[in-house]
């Protein structure tokens, strides 16, 4: 007896093409980026979909929301849910899954590559080398890191991950969260102003949205001051980014290494012309094995959702 496949709205192309095959194997997916007048789709057929498919950077913005009268659930890719309209989605009561836990020790890794790049200026030396520069002057004389005091912003998961990274590197590590991680072994300072004048190494793994809005501003980059380094790894908006610009350029702070930024794909044009600052695409999850675990994680979340009404991990709206 034919079994019919539950319907899914797919948002948009995922990030691992395995995972576009694996859905559209086992539901009757509709991609709706691929739909001539994806608009049009939705007045037309957005009352089909219980299930809808999206991912960290995609988001969900409420006009899809409110065009999916049934929507009972989203399994989202990425562990960030800032993009996804929280009060479109509690207003049609729908459940969203996302990939926390999978990613922590990826982009704790990227963390540290940002972090070692930026204090010991490796792209620059390899613009230098490449351009045919040899290092028997100034050039090549950077930062140590190991024994350096890392301040971290955001001690959840991934803030964790990084500060056990941190102990092979023999660095002191302090953390500014809204509230005290119990258990940690780590000093807690209570304002990120007093982390930023404290750390030679500012991290940023605090979560997005509008509560960690520009937090880290020209004053907190001041308080780094002119020996410190910022590694944003979480979310561009978190950080002011015109500040950080005029910052980097004047030397207020020594350098940087940021996988995010606020207008994404669109870093910046100030930062591009800067030296002491390394750009990565927002590529911190970013390899085989996480970007594999993330996608067996989404098609469980739905899966599961789908066959007892709970996902195996879900957002945590607070
Ligand atoms: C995440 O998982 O949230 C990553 O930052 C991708 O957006």
């Amino acid at each position: 007896m034919a079994t019919t496949r539950p319907r899914v709205l797919q948002y948009g192309k995922m990030p691992l093409p395995q995972l576009d095959a694996e859905l559209a194997q086992a539901y009757a997916v509709t991609l709706l980026s691929e739909q001539p007048d994806p608009d049009r789709f939705l007045a037309e057929h957005g009352a089909q979909f219980e299930y809808l498919v999206t991912t960290a950077a995609l988001g969900l913005p409420a006009r899809v929301v409110d065009a999916l009268p049934k929507l009972k659930f989203v399994s989202s890719f990425g562990v960030g849910f800032d993009a996804l309209d929280k009060d479109a989605l509690l207003r049609r009561g729908a459940r969203v899954g996302y990939t926390p836990g999978v990613l922590d020790d990826c982009v704790a890794d990227m963390a540290f590559a940002l972090l070692l790049d930026a204090t010991r200026g490796l792209s620059a030396s390899d613009r230098f080398v490449r351009r045919g520069g040899w290092s028997q002057g100034r050039f090549g004389i950077h930062t140590r890191a190991s024994g350096k005091r890392l301040g971290i912003f955001g001690m959840g998961r991934i803030g964790s991950t990084v500060a056990r990274r941190a102990s092979g590197f023999d660095m002191d590590v302090a953390y500014h969260n809204r509230r005290t991680v119990e258990g940690s072994p780590h000093q807690y300072l209570p304002s990120l102003l007093e982390l930023a004048r404290w750390a030679d190494i500012l991290v940023i793994t605090a979560a997005g949205g509008d509560g960690t809005r520009h937090l880290v501003n020209a004053e907190v980059l001041a308080a780094l001051g002119p020996q410190g380094f910022l590694v944003n790894v979480a979310r561009g908006s978190v950080v002011d980014e015109a500040a950080l610009a005029d910052a980097l350029q004047h030397q207020r702070i020594a350098g940087a290494g940021l996988d995010v930024f606020e207008d994404e794909p669109r870093p910046l044009p100030a930062l591009l012309a800067l030296d002491n600052v390394v750009l990565a695409p927002h590529i911190a999850s970013g390899t085989h094995e996480t970007r594999r675990a993330m996608a067996d994680l989404v098609l469980r979340n739905l899966a599961q959702f789908i066959a007892t009404g709970e996902p195996e991990a879900e957002v945590p709206w607070s």
